[in-house]
């Protein structure tokens, strides 16, 4: 959409979505924002896609993700279609989208070469029917494509105004390293967020491995499955109910599926049930699902959540966990901590005094 195109919905700065820096950079994001996996243009096409993109602009949030690979592109063709018939104002948006696995299977059509990079983002571009995305993604690492081609061509894209920004997704973090190394000695701008998964079930990688790179290079993370696809919201604690994720993908999610009902699935739906009855206590007085979100959020390394949502009342209960953020004090968190017992143990101080984010010891 154009700059001089009619705006017909406004955002509406008076709702109560905070807004936080996406890493190093002076990009404001919302704490919840909406992405399409699975969902918009997928198993949601048409006008109900519509439905959801207003109810959750209407409710603060203004960022929307995607992936080139999202439904065979048609994930960000839908997004593209509801933002202009909606008449949303583009600089009121932040859009992601992210390259990787392409919508073909052509021998250039997927990973990170230059060429997927030049030509996936003038495709999505053309999809989405946008000038620019806000932040593109790498979805995730090419283990065949040198890295300075890769940082080389994101900058590329930033340089022709197709992006403002890029991020990684999903890769480890001496790869995040090597990035902000080439990028470095050339001169050229390095990666800013991580998009990982990070929930109560799925904590070793955001909360220790990429410990460092917080520190060393101001990443954040815009998190993605934050209610692990749904087993979160403790919709799966007694079977797979019809017309859910795991119902409707189920071949996608055969392992997990088939999990439930070994002990490491068994143990996950402990823990669900255990943090249900918690959360419902007075002390927090909430759903899991709530819960289960406001917990990602309060990590001081998130930089947004990003909600997966199938229809708009789950976009509208799923907002009700910004009321619960503030509940979850530090001894809150050490409960839910105890009931999870999968805290990853802090990085190694051979003794010295751990220092906080701010670079400063306990008093
Ligand atoms: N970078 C990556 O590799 C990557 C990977 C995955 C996702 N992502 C991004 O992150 C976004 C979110 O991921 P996700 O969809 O996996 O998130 P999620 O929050 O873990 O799962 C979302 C699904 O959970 C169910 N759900 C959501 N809210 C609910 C509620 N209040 N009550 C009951 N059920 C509820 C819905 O499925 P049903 O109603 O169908 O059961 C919904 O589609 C994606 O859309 C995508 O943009 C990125």
């Amino acid at each position: 959409m154009s700059a001089n195109e009619e705006v017909k919905l406004e955002y509406n700065p008076k709702n109560k979505m905070p807004f936080r820096r996406l890493g190093p950079s002076g990009l404001r994001v919302p704490v919840f924002s909406l992405g399409g996996w699975l969902t918009i243009g997928g198993t949601v096409i048409g006008d109900p896609v519509k439905d959801i993109i207003k109810t959750a602009f209407d409710n603060g949030i203004n960022m929307f993700d995607v992936a080139e690979s999202y439904a065979e592109g048609k994930s960000e063709s839908e997004l593209g279609r509801v933002i202009k018939e909606l008449g949303l104002r583009r600089t009121d948006l932040v859009i992601t989208t992210k390259l990787f696995w392409g919508t073909r299977k052509g021998p250039n059509d997927a990973g990170l070469s230059r060429k997927h990079i030049v030509e996936g983002t003038k495709e999505s571009l053309q999809r989405l029917q946008m000038d620019y995305v806000d932040v593109i993604f790498a979805h995730r690492s090419d283990k065949d494509v040198p890295m300075e081609e890769v940082v080389r061509a994101f900058n590329f894209v930033i340089d022709q105004g197709w992006a403002f920004y890029w991020g990684t997704s999903e890769w480890s973090a001496r790869e995040i390293e090597e990035a902000h190394h080439v990028a470095t000695r050339l001169g050229l701008i390095g990666p800013i967020a991580e998009q990982c998964q990070h929930n109560m079930l799925n904590r070793e990688r955001p909360e220790k491995e990429y410990a460092p790179i917080y520190k060393k290079y101001q990443t954040s993370t815009t998190v993605f499955s934050a209610l692990s696809s749904g087993l979160l919201t403790g919709k799966y604690n007694d079977g797979i109910p019809e017309g859910t994720r795991y119902a409707n993908h189920a071949s996608f999610f055969k392992s997990t599926i088939k999990s439930l009902s070994e002990q490491d699935g068994k143990d996950k739906i402990r823990k669900v049930q255990e943090l249900t009855k918690y959360a419902a206590s007075p002390e927090i007085g909430c759903t899991m699902t709530h819960l289960a979100l406001a917990w990602v959020a309060i990590n001081p390394n998130t930089s947004t959540v990003i909600l997966g949502a199938s229809n708009p009342e789950q976009v509208l209960d799923n907002l009700k966990a910004l009321d619960v953020i503030p509940k979850l004090t530090p001894e809150v968190l050490a409960k839910i901590d105890k009931i999870l017992g999968n805290k990853p143990e802090a990085l190694q101080t051979y003794g010295r005094p751990a220092l906080d984010k701010y670079g400063r010891s306990a008093l």
